[in-house]
Parts: structure tokens; C-alpha cells; sequence
């Protein structure tokens, strides 16, 4: 089976590195990949938003499967146009159309998807600069601190949790005035949850079939303890302790189950993977979000704990026949590293030369913002590499992370120290 990767992070290069483990593999590639990609697929020039690049990749190399790694490709119907091309054999594609793809586009989307279908999540409303005023009486009703969110996409940026009730009540009116763009002419608002995150995600096949991968805690913010500027991730463990059976029993069957069958309720041909952003609020797990693709860098850690046929996994999902299978998970636990360019996630230089990465003896490296300059690998963006492995604990797998991440150099390098540390006191 031929395969073409879409994307070029961290994330793709950990699921370009598990799939070419299967023996089911004809020959992968990647668009546009990334020089740690190429171990394991010949890259090819497409950006991820060339869609016609991408259909003509697709007849050229008699592709089979089409993975496709970040959301937005999906949210701007890369799926729907690979499905409706004419003049070939269309290969099968993992990834939701565009209709499916709207709960990571759209969060009143989302919440009114959980609505429908009895989802936990947190109390909310949408409103829009013509019911301003009605959006602040909302706000009185809630206790601070207060979630704004932008309804489209925003990189990642569109939240705010704000304490001041003065201050939230301008931030929104900013979002009204087009802070994210046309993401913020809606915002949802919504009560502010207390509790501990985590990620789950599943692959499900548009006929109710779906298998649960392992479970992730990612971390957000630059500075050790949690403390500083969100980024797109520092690291992450898996498994995630509290997430003991009792728990994962409740998010099957209370968020799990109900999506997959809301999906179905609604006709949304949904095939690909579903991360679920989840809180832990006294044992009671709420959706916080869907993703509608893998997350970065909870890939790193989650490839590493699946013992099972991912392409079979993928291509199954994405053939519509699920039902039956499932995912055998390593029980080590595995923790990633994220090295990142100083300045990160403000204002930093690329193009640093990046070495060591022979000297990496314990753990997998993947690229994620990496280019070959002059035949040389430089840095070419904030999230640069990880290091990802397996251990026996969390200490024992962040001790071998740290030491290879401390191998690899470039000017300004960065890396947390702490990932996983806050979630010893749940080890039983
Ligand atoms: P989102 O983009 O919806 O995942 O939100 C970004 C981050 O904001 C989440 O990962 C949470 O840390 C936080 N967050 C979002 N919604 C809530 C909420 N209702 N209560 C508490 N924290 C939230
Ligand atoms: N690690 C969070 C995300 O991928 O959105």
C-alpha cells in the first residue's frame, strides 16, 4: 500500500516513523515532509494547502492512503476534494471531510454537537457584537475566572481566561473588533472548569467502529512548573496516571461513545482520528475541545506505546472497517522532549546549525521545525526537535530523554526539565 503523509511537524515524522514499521508499507511519501522525515518517506515539494499539488501527487505515485496530519488541510475540505476527483481510482483518505472537520473549526460547532448528543463539557453561550450587551449579563451569571473563546481558527491562540470582569468585558469587545480576524466575530463564553488535562484519542471509521489509542498529557507553557507563555507544546508523557480503568470507563462511555454515535445521528462521515481534549474535574472527565487530527507533542510519546499495526489501524479507519480491532499498547511509559529556539514562543532567529543528533543513543528523534541549509540541518522554526522514549517510570524515561536532549545543540537551544514531574503524586 502506497502511502502519502500530509504535513511536516513533529507529529507527522513520529507517525511517518510507526508506519513504516508495517509490513503492509508499499512505499510512503511526504508532502512536504522534513528532513527527518526522509528516513522513512521520500518528500516531496507540496505544501499542505496545494490541494491540486496534492491530487496530482496522489495519481502520480498511485497512492492507496492518504494521512493527513495538522487540521487545516481538513477544515478547508482537503478530504472532500480528494473524494469528489474524477479520472482516477481515489485512494482512501484518513482524515474527516470537511463537515466532520467543524468540530475543531468551529466551537459552537462543537458545543452544540455536545449539546445535542449529552457530552459533558462547560456551560456556554455564543453571541456576536450585535448581543454585546447580552454577553456581559451572561458573564455576571459565571464566576471568574472567564473563558473567551474565538469561534474559528486561531493558531492555537483564540482563548482567553481572564480573572477581571472589567478586563474580560474589553478583551471581548477586541475579539468583537477582529483581535483573531473572522475567527472572533463569534466567541463562545463559557464557565471556567477546574481540574487536570489530559488528551485521549481514537480512530474511528464513519460505521461506529473505533479503537482507543493511548492516552497523553502534553505541556503548554514554556517555563518549568507551568509557568510562562502558552506554545504549541514542550513535551509530553504517556500514560497519564489518574487516567486509571475506572476513569477511562467514563470517558468511553460518556464522551467516547456518544461522539461516535452523535457522528452517526448527524451523517457526518467521520474517518480519521478524533483527540479529545479532556479535564479531569474531580474524577468526572469534560471535553475542553475536540481536535480532528493527532496532537504534537503528544504523538511523539503515543507512537512510541503502540505495539499494534498502525497502518493497519489507519487504513481500516479510513476503509470503514474498524469493527473488530483494537490497539495493543506497550505498558512502559514514554515521555518527549521538545527542544525549541531561544525566544520561543516570542520573537526568535532561525537558522542556527543543529548537532549531535548521531550522538542520540536511547531515544527517537523527531524533527519538527528542521531544514538542510547548505547541506547542513538548521533550525527553521520555534518547535524545533524532540526526543522521545520508553521507560519504566516517568523519572526513568525523562532521565533518558534529558540526557540526549542534552546532546543536541544549536544556539539558543531550549528545553523544560519537568515534563511528567507533576503527575508523580498520581502514581499508584
Ligand atoms: P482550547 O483551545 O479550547 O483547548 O483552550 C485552550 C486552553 O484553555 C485549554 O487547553 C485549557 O487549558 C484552557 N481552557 C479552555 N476552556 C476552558 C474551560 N472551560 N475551563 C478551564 N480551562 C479552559
Ligand atoms: N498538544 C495540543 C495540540 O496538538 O493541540
Amino acid at each position: 500500500m502506497n502511502v502519502l503523509l500530509i504535513g511536516s511537524g513533529g507529529r507527522e515524522s513520529a507517525l511517518a516513523w510507526k508506519i513504516s514499521q508495517s509490513p503492509m508499507l508499499g512505499k510512503m511519501y511526504a508532502a512536504p515532509g522534513n528532513p527527518g522525515i526522509v528516513d522513512y518517506a521520500q518528500n516531496l515539494d507540496i505544501k499542505v494547502s496545494d490541494f491540486d499539488g496534492i491530487v496530482n501527487a496522489i495519481k502520480e505515485y498511485s497512492i492507496d492512503l492518504v494521512v493527513v496530519g495538522p487540521e487545516v488541510p481538513l477544515i478547508d475540505g482537503l478530504t472532500d476534494r480528494i473524494m469528489s476527483e474524477k479520472g482516477f481510482k481515489i485512494p482512501l483518505v484518513c482524515g474527516p471531510k470537511a463537515d466532520g472537520a467543524q468540530l475543531e473549526g468551529s466551537k459552537d460547532f462543537a458545543k452544540q454537537f455536545m449539546m445535542r448528543h449529552n457530552i459533558p463539557t462547560a456551560k456556554y453561550k455564543t453571541f456576536n457584537a450585535d448581543t454585546y450587551n447580552d454577553a456581559v449579563e451572561f458573564m455576571k451569571t459565571l464566576k471568574a475566572p472567564y473563558v473567551l473563546k474565538a469561534d474559528g481558527p486561531a493558531a492555537g491562540k483564540g482563548v482567553i481566561i481572564e480573572n477581571d470582569f472589567e478586563v474580560a468585558c474589553k478583551e471581548l469587545k477586541e475579539m468583537f473588533g477582529g483581535k483573531f480576524g473572522k475567527s472572533s466575530a463569534e466567541v463562545v463564553i463559557e464557565e471556567f472548569l477546574s481540574g487536570i488535562e489530559l488528551s485521549v484519542f481514537v480512530l474511528t471509521d464513519g460505521r461506529g467502529g473505533y479503537v482507543i489509542l493511548p492516552e497523553a498529557k502534553d505541556y503548554k507553557r514554556i517555563g518549568e512548573n507551568d509557568e510562562g507563555l502558552n506554545t504549541g507544546g514542550m513535551g509530553s508523557v504517556s500514560p497519564v496516571p489518574f487516567a486509571d480503568k475506572e476513569f477511562m470507563d467514563k470517558v468511553e462511555s460518556r464522551i467516547i461513545r456518544p461522539t461516535i454515535n452523535g457522528l452517526l445521528r448527524d451523517n457526518i462521515d467521520y474517518k480519521g482520528f478524533i483527540f479529545f481534549g479532556l479535564i479531569n474535574v474531580e474524577n468526572d472527565p469534560y471535553v475542553i475541545e475536540y481536535n480532528v487530527r493527532m496532537g504534537d507533542p503528544e504523538t511523539e510519546s503515543v507512537m512510541l506505546r503502540i505495539k499494534s499495526d498502525l497502518l493497519d489501524l489507519i487504513a481500516s479507519a479510513a476503509g470503514g472497517c474498524l469493527a473488530g480491532k483494537s490497539c495493543e499498547f506497550d505498558e512502559r511509559t514514554a515521555a518527549t522532549v521538545m527542544l525549541v529556539s531561544g525566544g520561543y514562543p516570542e520573537a526568535y532567529e532561525k537558522g542556527k546549525e543543529i548537532k549531535g543528533t548521531a550522538d542520540v543513543k536511547n531515544c527517537q528523534v523527531f524533527h519538527a521545525g528542521t531544514k538542510i541549509k547548505d547541506g547542513k540541518l538548521v533550525t527553521d522554526g520555534g518547535r524545533v526537535i524532540t526526543v522521545s522514549t520508553l521507560g519504566d517510570d516517568i523519572n526513568s524515561a525523562l532521565a533518558t530523554a534529558l540526557e540526549d536532549a542534552n546532546k543536541i545543540t544549536f544556539d539558543g537551544a531550549y528545553h523544560r526539565r519537568d515534563i511528567g514531574k507533576d503527575l508523580l503524586k498520581y502514581v499508584k
